[in-house]
């Protein structure tokens, strides 16, 4: 090793230790789910998990995954367009697409992948610019970032006003990409899809929304912001991912025409250059999705759930930040606070994150509560009393 970089390495993270802004990864010796034994704590009580609605451990869903493994072996060993895909791909990508109300759908290792596959692509071979909410995943900053669109202009967050002033600045003839989280994740809050919508008919933009917190959770039957607000089959392009309510393995996909899923195919350089999705993790996915449809009642046992975190800490004087997502944060103010306020949680056997700076600006770090179908009603309780002793400390 550089003995420069070393010693480098080793102020940086000294520097975090003596901020106390140092992340601790948690080892788990059990499978995702309400409950799961972590080292050195025993059984906690989880919190900030994306397996919005218990499917991570489903068995339905881990028996797919091992029919998978048996049937396809671990996976292409190389690129699509090189070395072929395997019927599981293109069944899930059926499913996907019929899911969320578009032609086509078309699989990546990760949403971030999926984000820079669609925006990149977007942004090729033509003038193009591209208009993002302040508040979007870093997926899409560094998406964007990589595009290198010939125009670039990032409103303030949920603004349809200054996105409208946005749009009307770009140049006649040149492509326009409005792009925007369905659910934004350090928020929780909703996008307003139906003003976006038809920001972007008016200016004859295409929009791009990413769900990965909006799939399986929002709309009756969890298919996501559009199907919350009615507008299924209205977005252009969809992006989400597998590794949240869809099983939570891993992987992304983009959903839309036919057409911009054969150009992704031939264009995406993720697509291009990096290996298909593992046969384990499409078929779990599928199954994650089968359970969904015939059991719609997850989606509204998840929102009973958030429903009750956000009041029950309401009721006891905290302040979440409001929306109808699966995600419930509780501003606690600097960095070093949220971290030492998710350590005492710990210690209380509640696994819950805390975020501060760079995820979220400085001032405003929190806790952050994710709801699951799986939480019984006891256990949404248990975090709403420990929380709520924890921040008001
Ligand atoms: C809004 C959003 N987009 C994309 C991603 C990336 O998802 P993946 O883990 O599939 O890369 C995340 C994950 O945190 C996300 O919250």
């Amino acid at each position: 090793m550089n003995a420069t970089l070393a010693t480098e390495l080793s102020a940086e993270l000294a520097a975090l230790d003596a901020a106390g802004t140092r992340k601790r990864l948690r080892p788990l010796g059990s499978p995702q789910g309400p409950l799961v034994r972590m080292a050195g704590h025993g059984d906690v009580l989880v919190l900030s998990s994306n397996d919005y609605l218990g499917l991570a451990a489903h068995p339905e869903v881990v028996e797919a995954g091992i029919e998978g493994l048996r049937r396809y072996g671990a996976g292409t060993a190389s690129v699509r367009f090189i070395c072929g895909l395997f019927d599981c791909h293109l069944e899930l990508e059926q499913a996907l697409a019929g899911w969320v109300g578009t032609e086509a759908a078309l699989t990546f290792t990760s949403a971030w992948a999926a984000n820079e596959a669609a925006i990149g692509a977007l942004c090729a071979g033509r003038e193009t610019w591209v208009l993002s909410d302040e508040l979007n995943h870093a997926s899409i900053v560094d998406a964007i970032r990589r595009a290198r669109p010939a125009g670039k202009r990032v409103y303030a967050h949920a603004d349809m006003a200054a996105l409208e002033a946005a749009l009307r600045e770009v140049p006649a003839g040149v492509r326009r990409v409005v792009v925007s989280d369905g659910v934004f994740s350090m928020e929780g809050d909703l996008v307003p899809l139906p003003r976006l919508v038809e920001l972007c008919r008016a200016h004859d933009a295409v929009l791009v929304l990413d769900d990965s917190h909006g799939t399986g959770v929002l709309g009756e039957r969890g298919r996501g912001t559009p199907e919350q607000f009615g507008l299924l089959g209205e977005v252009d392009v969809i992006v989400s991912t597998l590794g949240k309510a869809l099983g939570g393995a891993a992987g992304g996909f983009v959903a839309g025409s036919r057409e911009l899923c054969a150009v992704l195919e031939q264009r995406a350089r993720p697509q291009l250059f990096s290996n298909a999705l593992p046969p384990t993790v499409a078929c779990s996915a599928l199954a994650a999705l089968r359970v969904l449809e015939r059991e719609p009642q997850r989606v509204a046992r998840l929102r009973t759930n958030a429903a009750a975190l956000r009041d029950g800490l309401a009721a006891r004087g905290l302040r979440p930040l409001p929306g109808d997502s699966g995600i419930v944060p509780v501003i606690v103010g600097e960095t070093a606070t949220a971290v030492a306020v998710s350590e005492r949680l710990l210690a209380r056997g509640l696994f819950v994150t805390g975020f501060g700076h760079p995820v979220v600006p400085e001032g405003t770090a929190r806790v952050r509560l994710q709801a699951s179908a799986a939480l019984s009603a006891a256990q949404v309780q248990q975090a709403i009393e420990a929380v709520t002793s924890e921040v008001q400390r």
